[in-house]
């Protein structure tokens, strides 16, 4: 069974380990142990077996703006729908908060269509989006594609 809860300072370890075997790939962005501490509060993660098998982030930009970040499961576990529930999170997360619109920069756009996304515009993306892609060695190459969810802001509790 899979269980999507937030991240604690002990998943952190593992989280770690998960995110930087893709982002020594070049498919998210590297994330260091203080920087997952010091956001954990909108890191999710997914538990199977009491392992952390996969995780994902919410990132506000600005008041009407969020993006998911840092979303990646265990090779292990992947295409069991734990990817959709850990975005289904977010936007239930996103939605919650009161933001009406969710991004991601991906290079999964079928994955992320699935979730509910369409592809947008990159040029059209405020600067706020870029500001830490100054990190990334794809900063003046960037190939990925932006993707929008326009959040139905339901939840009101
Ligand atoms: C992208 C990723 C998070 C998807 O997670 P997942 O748990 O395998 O995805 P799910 O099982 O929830 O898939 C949901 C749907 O998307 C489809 N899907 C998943 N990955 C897909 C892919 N790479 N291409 C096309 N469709 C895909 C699934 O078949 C499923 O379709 P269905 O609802 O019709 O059955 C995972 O492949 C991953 O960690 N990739 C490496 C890191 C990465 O690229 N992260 C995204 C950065 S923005």
């Amino acid at each position: 069974m899979v269980k999507i809860r937030r991240a604690k300072i002990s998943d952190i370890d593992s989280l770690y380990e998960l995110i930087n075997i893709y982002s020594k790939k070049g498919i998210v962005l590297p994330r260091t142990k203080k920087s997952l501490s010091q956001n954990i509060f909108s890191i999710f993660v997914a538990i199977v077996d009491n392992e952390v098998v996969g995780t994902a982030s919410l990132a506000i930009l600005d008041t009407d703006l969020a993006e998911v970040r840092s979303l990646v499961v265990d090779e292990s576990k992947m295409k069991l729908g734990i990817g959709k529930m850990l975005v289904e999170k977010i936007k239930e997360e996103t939605d919650r908060i009161g933001i009406e619109k969710l991004i991601s920069l991906t290079y999964q756009v079928d994955f992320f269509k699935k979730c509910g996304f369409e592809v947008t515009v990159k040029d059209k993306m405020p600067q706020k989006v870029w500001q830490d892609c100054i990190n990334c060695p794809k900063l003046h190459n960037c190939d990925e594609i932006a993707m929008i969810y326009y959040v139905k802001n339901k939840v009101c509790i």
